[in-house]
C-alpha cells in the first residue's frame, strides 16, 4: 500500500478498491521474466509488439498511428500448466505494469451480493495503478454461457464489466488479459473484446526439451545425460508436470546421498541445518536414468495425461 502511495501520492482508496489491493502485484514484486519461460518464444515475440510497446511506449503509438494501439483485451487458453500465469506475470514485470490479480471464483465468494461493486472497484483502481494489467484468471467462470440463461445478478456484473471495459481510453495503459483453460465457455461478448488470442499448448518435444533445460539449471548434472531422452519421454507433459517429474528425479541422488550417509554415519547422523563442510553435503550428479523411476513419477506423468481432468482438477 506504501508503495502505492509514493507512485501515485493523490491515490485515495475505496474499501472496495483497498480489499482489492491484496491482490496487486508491484512489477518489482514479479520474479518471472520472459527468459524463465520455456519454448513460448513465437507469443513472446507477438505479446512484445502487441501489448508490452503499447504499454511502455504509448506516446509513440498515439502519435504515429491509431492502429498502432494496444488491444484493450488479450486472451491466453490451453490446458493448464503450461504457462498461462506465467506468461502473464513476465509481461508485467517486463512492462514495469502493476498486476492486478483477479480470480473470478474467490471474488465470487467472497463478495457475493456485491459483484457490481467490486468490478466498479477493479477498473478504477487499475486507472490509479496506471500502467497496469488486469489479469482474470479463470474468465471462463465468470463469463460462462450458462444455457439456462444467467441469473440477473450476474448479467448485470457481465454488463457493467463490459461498460467498463469499453470505456478504457485508448490512450490509457490498462490492459485486461484473460486466461482461461475452457476457451469455448467464453461469452461471445467477452471473446469479441479479447481480440488477440493465443494458444498456450501443450509442449512438442523441442520445447519439453528447452523446458526441461529450464527446470535443470542449477542441479550438477552427469557428462551422460542425454536431454533428448528426457524430453521425449515426458510426451503429453504439461510445464508444471515436467517440474514435479524432475523434482521426483532429482530426490533419487538426493535420498542416496541421505541413506549413504546414514549407513555410514548410523545414530550419529542427524541432519542439522548448517552442519557440515561443503564437500560431504554434495550429492552424486543427476542421471537421464534417474527420470521416471519411483511411483510419485509415475503418478503425476498420470494426472497430467489427463487422468486429473476426469475429477475436473487441473
Ligand atoms: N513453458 C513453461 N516454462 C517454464 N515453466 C513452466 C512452463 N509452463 C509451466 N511451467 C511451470 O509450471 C507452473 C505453472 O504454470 P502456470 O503458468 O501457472 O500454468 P497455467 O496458468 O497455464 O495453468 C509454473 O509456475 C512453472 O513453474
Ligand atoms: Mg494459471
Amino acid at each position: 500500500m506504501a508503495k502505492i502511495k509514493e507512485r501515485n501520492p493523490n491515490a485515495s482508496l475505496s474499501s472496495y478498491e483497498i480489499a482489492l489491493m491484496a491482490e496487486v502485484v508491484l512489477p518489482e514484486d514479479i520474479k518471472v521474466g520472459f527468459e524463465d519461460i520455456g519454448g513460448l518464444e513465437d507469443i513472446i515475440d507477438d505479446l512484445r509488439e502487441t501489448v508490452l510497446y503499447p504499454l511502455t511506449l504509448p506516446g509513440f503509438f498515439a502519435k504515429n498511428s491509431p492502429l498502432l494501439q494496444a488491444p484493450k483485451g488479450v486472451l491466453l487458453y490451453g490446458p493448464p500448466g503450461c504457462g498461462k500465469t506465467m506468461l502473464a506475470k513476465a509481461l508485467a514485470h517486463e512492462s514495469s505494469a502493476n498486476f492486478l490479480n483477479i480470480k473470478i471464483s474467490s471474488i465470487a465468494d467472497k463478495w457475493f451480493g456485491e459483484s457490481n461493486k467490486i468490478v466498479d472497484a477493479i477498473f478504477s483502481l487499475a486507472r490509479k495503478l496506471e500502467p497496469c494489467i488486469v489479469f482474470i484468471d479463470e474468465i471462463d467462470s465468470f463469463l460462462r454461457e450458462r444455457a439456462s440463461g444467467d441469473h440477473e445478478a450476474m448479467s448485470m456484473v457481465k454488463a457493467e464489466f463490459m461498460t467498463l471495459w469499453d470505456g478504457l481510453t485508448t490512450e490509457g495503459r490498462i490492459l485486461v488479459l484473460g486466461a482461461t483453460n475452457r476457451p469455448n465457455d467464453i461469452d461471445s461478448a467477452f471473446l469479441r473484446r479479447m481480440p488477440k488470442r493465443y494458444a498456450v499448448k501443450l509442449p512438442d518435444e523441442q520445447k519439453r526439451k528447452k523446458i526441461l533445460k529450464l527446470m535443470l539449471h542449477g542441479t550438477t548434472l552427469d557428462p551422460s545425460f542425454n536431454f533428448d531422452k528426457v524430453a521425449r519421454q515426458m510426451a503429453g507433459l504439461s510445464g508444471s508436470a515436467i517440474q514435479e517429474v524432475c523434482r521426483d528425479a532429482v530426490m533419487v541422488p538426493a535420498r542416496e546421498y541421505f541413506q549413504k550417509r546414514h549407513a555410514e554415519d548410523g545414530k550419529k547422523f542427524v541432519p542439522s541445518t548448517g552442519a557440515g563442510d561443503n564437500e560431504s553435503l554434495t550429492m552424486r550428479p543427476l542421471k537421464d536414468t534417474d527420470f521416471f523411476v519411483d511411483s510419485a513419477a509415475a503418478k503425476s506423468l498420470n494426472d497430467a495425461t489427463g487422468a486429473g481432468d476426469v475429477l475436473g482438477l487441473d
